[in-house]
């Protein structure tokens, strides 16, 4: 019985798409005590985990090493599905370029399971997605081979919380919502995380649980648009918009502090909110409050770039000709991920404009290849005299392994998004 071997632990979890999400996972379980699958499509990643290797910054090679000691493979074959008592699948789930949902990975995935999906396995979708997606799309195809959920396989739609670089939460302590198909799915997918999670919250249908994903982000995206127009306005009015938010942020109730910035990043807070905006049209209807959010937040790249143009311009300096480092180009401090960072495209439009582009960031060493920009970068050293000899700083990620003193002393001048130096100083604009 699926549930009894969830409990005792002798149900082999398989972890499909082995990135950022599915590796932590696939870490916990193995912690716990499970045998763990874990299925990827793309070869080099299976062969560098197999080997006892971490291809992502945050995650040690000690730590796969471990994993692979208790019993962890990874694999290409999807056959070994047939194996595995449970399916948490934990793939892509981008825009395409007109920003719809582009479901080609969840897709592609459970038709590659297909095959071999077979009684007595609970499935598990993780992927951030619109409700609806787990039974329109995930349901009529299980069922097309024969099968029944809720009697002869089971499934969840259980969205995967994560902030990388945060070292106050780790997986085992973020509550984790799970929504089922039936009953009997919501009962085999609280078995499935109730012995690696310290709180399972259950919903009551898959469709909560993707719209409980979405409001979380769309709560993120949205607040991070308000502050990021009332940065603007602050601007504007001589105010500094940081010591406005730490007095507010005294209030014990009703308020919480978010930070303006250069704009959005990640794979998850620019890219989700359009899954409901998507959805929401079906029913009609305009999320209005995302697509204002988008708006504002995706203006940011242009406005950091105006800060420069009037920084330089005090200077009697032009954009075209001058020496600007970009410093930090992940999306957020402390990590090396890349995806929809707003510092490429800050570096982009001032490369369009006729600026000499270097960067500097201790967690991405060379510029990666990535699918919309190319920069034939990699990341320089900073000292007195580098920083002396570039016209302009433009600080777009606050990694803490920055010396920020050094910057401060040594810089012609700083465009700082990240609100790093609290004090007004000649040299310094705050964008
Ligand atoms: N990164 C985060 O912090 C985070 C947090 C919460 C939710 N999510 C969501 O989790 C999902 C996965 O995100 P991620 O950041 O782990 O992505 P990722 O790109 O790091 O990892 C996805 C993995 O899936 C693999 N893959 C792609 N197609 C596949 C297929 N058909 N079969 C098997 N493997 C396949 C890829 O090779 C890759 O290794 C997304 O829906 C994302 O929105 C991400």
């Amino acid at each position: 019985m699926l549930i009894e071997r969830l409990h005792d632990k002798r149900a082999v979890i398989g972890i499909v798409g082995l990135g950022y999400v599915g590796l932590p996972l696939m870490l916990r379980y193995g912690e716990a005590g499970y045998k763990v699958v874990g299925f990827d499509v793309d070869p080099e990643k299976v062969a560098t985990l197999s080997k006892g290797k971490s291809y992502i910054e945050h995650i040690r090679s000690t730590s796969i090493a471990t994993a692979l000691d208790q019993g962890f493979e990874a694999t290409t074959d999807f056959t070994r599905a047939r194996d595995v008592d449970a399916l948490i699948i934990c793939v892509p789930t981008p825009l395409n370029r007109y920003r719809e949902p582009d479901l080609s990975f969840v897709i592609d995935t459970i038709d590659s399971l297909l095959p071999y999906i077979r009684r007595g396995q609970v499935i598990s979708l993780e992927s951030t997605t619109y409700p609806g997606t787990t039974e329109e799309e995930l349901l009529p195809r299980i069922e097309s081979i024969g099968l029944t959920v809720g009697e002869d396989v089971f499934l969840v739609y259980s969205p995967e919380r994560e902030d990388p670089g945060n070292p106050d939460f780790v997986t085992r302590t973020i509550p984790k919502i799970c929504g089922g198909a039936t009953k009997m799915c919501l009962q085999a997918g609280v078995a499935l995380y109730d012995q690696i999670i310290d709180q399972v919250v259950p919903v009551s249908s898959t469709r909560a649980a993707e719209m409980t994903k979405l409001l979380e982000n769309i709560h993120r995206a949205v607040n991070i648009g308000l502050v990021n127009e009332m940065k603007t306005v602050a601007d504007r009015m001589g105010i500094n918009i940081y010591e406005v938010i730490d007095a507010a942020a005294t209030k014990p109730f009703g308020f919480v502090p978010y930070y303006p910035g250069p704009g959005l990043g990640g794979h998850c807070i620019p890219v989700d909110p359009f899954y409901l905006t998507w959805k929401a049209r079906e029913y009609g209807l305009h999320t209005r409050f995302i697509e204002l959010a988008g708006e504002v937040n995706s203006s940011m790249p242009e406005w950091v770039v105006t800060k420069v143009a009037e920084g330089l311009n005090r200077d009697s300096k032009a954009v075209r000709g001058s020496k600007i480092l970009v410093l930090g180009i992940a999306y957020k401090k402390n990590v090396d991920d890349m995806r929809e960072s707003p510092a490429v495209e800050i570096m982009e439009l001032l490369r369009n404009k006729g600026a000499f582009i270097s960067y500097h960031d201790p967690h991405v060493l060379q510029f990666p290849a990535m699918r919309d920009h190319k920069f034939d970068l990699s990341s320089d050293e900073l000292n007195p005299d580098m920083l002396g000899q570039h016209d302009c700083i433009v600080i777009t990620t606050d990694h803490d392994a920055v010396d920020y003193e050094l910057v401060r002393a040594h810089a012609q001048l700083i465009v700082d998004t990240r609100g790093i130096y609290r004090k007004s100083e000649k040299h310094i604009v705050k964008a």
